[in-house]
């Protein structure tokens, strides 16, 4: 989950870097660096920490020159955050520079065949060894061409010609092809001025095209201010970039399908703008993210919902049997709605799995069973490699996405885009909101192809049409979500409970609470803690209840009066107009009277401003929680 960054034109590289890496902070942020090449040097610059106290000190303090360069920003896999540790990473001669996302599993294997032939490593990365095999071929693949350079007295430095054979792309190649793991590279050489080669494999990377200036990222954050012409590579594409083209060939096929798209975004979407952290900016922007997600999706004449991208026909889609759903984190906590919603409104059995688990069990998969993966950032590599089996077992593979052009949404049979924008903040809000209310709509839509009467489903559609208006009058009560927070912010632990559609809900407010307030806390089945958890509840472990007037509210009502027996002080979410609620909980917050399967997306707003509070409270990095990164890229 780390960032990485090229820049060569004509402007000076180093601003443009240390800015596109701020960009990327949010996909790691242990430590961060850039290297440059300027008048047959390679300069590089790296420190521990987040870019504000390390890097950007450093490039203050030691300024660095040169219209080439690479940029990291880490997220620790092999060897710990430390200044050695960061990237970029040298080879053995010191002058290539290479930054690094993914993991190379046989790097050990590698780096002992390198220690036997003399080489010296500076840390414990996985990454420095990748450099030195690079390192390797490149003075052997230098050693021919300069071969021919002695011959040719006009033979000027190897530029990349059509299918990048420069020394530096080929030596990229040769290492390439002794790797088993997941890579997206930039490397750059102190021999070769103008010239970036980047590489991809598991881990996303995409080319920025100038005007006499070319890019390279994780992501398209990174470079929007700049262009908005990219082209997504593709696995075992190899980059090679100059100020006035770029060439990609393909490592496993030789010619690389090389498509330029534009980017839907501008870069006022990536910036935080008047909000003090991008996950308020993003939990505010949810009454347009639910409405960019219904928009031209809603057939009020025909009462169902439509998709243009699911690529299945409408026989293909009753044939479903089953659906089987992975997906990772806040995503997985989606699918579990999905469950209820695709379950109760089109009558299909729906299996939720955690993406890691599906690709390592062999599930049996009845023929016309269908995966749905669920991803904002498109690019976790577990649920990758879920869609990934599926597609290996001969099964159809759809995808519920944020980030256009993401691997997930390139690999996928079909899918539906969330349209959410941006989402910087590490900690999932918006998407989360937005993979909600577009499996509403899916289950409508595939409940009209079964058995949904007309009634139902636009019981549903009017009831999604009103959610941006009732997110709205939910985000005005922010104050006394503030004050709630105030109370209970010195907690040490915190139960999450419900049952049924808002059981999911409550796992995702525990996950919200515990990875930016760094809080225990435990999402439960309110039915369950009869079952043992129970014992945990006393008088300092305050439980959050959602507690709608659903159709199992009594029930509900009945597990919150255990708790509350056993002097648990509880903070309900309950709907407008309940009588009991105020009885029996210590503190209330009211929503608005909603049919079942809308209110976990209701629900899901006062659980983001609560944790959100709490962890600012706390003097928590809200939208750089530690340990985490937002999107993550290895297994
Ligand atoms: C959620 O707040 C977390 N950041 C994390 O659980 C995230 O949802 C998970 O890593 C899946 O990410 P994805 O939706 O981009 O696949």
């Amino acid at each position: 989950m780390c960032g990485i960054i090229g820049y060569v034109g004509k402007k000076a590289a180093s601003p443009i870097l240390l800015e596109g890496l701020r960009r990327l902070e949010y996909r790691g942020y242990d430590s961060a660096g850039v290297a440059l090449v300027c008048g047959g040097d390679l300069l590089v610059r790296k420190k521990m920490g987040k870019i504000g106290e390390g890097l950007a000190r450093l490039l203050k303090s030691e300024p660095v020159e040169g219209n080439l360069g690479i940029g990291h920003t880490r997220w620790a896999t092999h060897g710990p955050p430390s200044d050695k540790n960061s990237h970029p990473q040298l080879d053995q001669s010191g002058k290539i520079a290479i930054v690094h996302n993914g993991v190379i599993e046989n790097y050990d294997a590698l780096k002992q065949k390198l220690l036997a032939t003399g080489h010296k490593f500076k840390s414990d990365t996985d990454t420095e060894v990748l450099a030195h095999l690079i390192g390797d071929y490149y003075e052997k693949r230098r050693g021919k061409v300069g071969s021919s350079r002695r011959d040719d007295r006009t033979a000027r430095r190897a530029v990349p010609t059509q299918n990048g054979s420069n020394p530096l792309t080929q030596a990229v190649c040769d290492a390439l092809r002794e790797v088993i793991g997941t890579y997206g590279i930039a490397v750059i050489c102190a021999d070769e001025p103008d010239i970036i080669v980047g590489a991809r494999r598991g881990s996303p990377l995409i080319i920025g095209i100038g005007v006499g200036e070319n890019f390279l990222a994780s992501d398209a954050n990174a470079i929007v201010a700049h262009t908005k012409k990219v082209v997504y590579l593709n696995d075992y594409d190899v980059a090679t970039i100059t100020p006035e083209r770029f060439d990609v060939l393909n490592l496993g096929t030789d010619t690389a399908n090389v498509q330029i798209s534009k980017l839907e975004f501008s870069q006022e979407d990536a910036v935080r703008g008047k909000h003090a952290h991008f996950m308020l900016k993003e939990i505010y922007e949810q009454p347009r993210t639910v409405e960019n997600a219904l928009r031209g999706r809603v057939d009020n004449e025909g009462a169902t919902a439509k998709f243009g991208g699911l690529n299945l026909t409408s026989a293909e889609l009753r044939s479903i049997d089953r659906i089987v759903i992975a997906a990772s984190g806040t995503s997985w906590h989606a699918a579990l709605v999905g469950e209820y919603l695709i379950e109760e409104l089109a009558q299909i059995p729906v299996e939720v799995e955690f993406a890691h688990e599906f690709c390592y069990r062999n599930a049996p998969l009845e023929k016309s069973t269908v995966l749905l993966v669920l991803s904002q950032s498109g690019e976790t590599a577990d649920t990758l490699a879920a869609l990934r089996e599926a597609k290996r077992r001969g099964h159809r593979a759809l995808a519920i996405v944020n980030v256009v052009g993401s691997t997930i949404a390139r690999e996928s049979d079909g899918g539906i885009y969330m349209h959410a924008g941006p989402e910087i903040g590490v900690a999932s809000t918006k998407a989360f909101v937005s993979t909600l209310t577009i499996l509403a709509l899916l289950a409508v839509h595939l409940g009209r192809l079964r058995n949904l009467s007309a009634r139902r489903a636009l019981e549903i559609l009017h009831a999604l049409e009103a959610v941006p208006k009732q997110l709205e009058s939910i985000l005005a009560q922010n104050n006394a979500f503030k004050k709630l927070a105030k109370k209970y912010a010195k907690a040490d632990d915190f139960f999450f409970l419900s049952r049924g559609y808002n059981y999911p809900i409550a796992l995702e407010g525990a996950l919200k609470l515990k990875e930016i307030s760094y809080i225990h806390a435990e999402g439960y089945s309110a039915a369950e803690m009869k079952h043992g958890p129970i014992a945990l509840i006393d008088p300092k472990t305050p439980t959050v209840f959602l507690v709608p007037q659903d159709s199992i509210y009594d029930k509900t009502m009945a597990n919150l009066a255990m708790i509350r027996a056993r002097k648990g002080p509880i903070i309900a979410l309950a709907t407008e107009g309940d009588k009991q609620i105020g009885k029996v909980a210590n503190d209330v917050i009211y929503l608005p009277k909603a049919l079942e399967p809308i209110n976990p997306i209701l629900a899901s707003v006062p659980l983001q401003l609560f944790a959100y509070h709490i962890a600012v409270l706390r003097g928590c990095d809200v939208d750089k929680p530690r340990n985490l990164a937002k999107s993550v890229t290895v297994e």
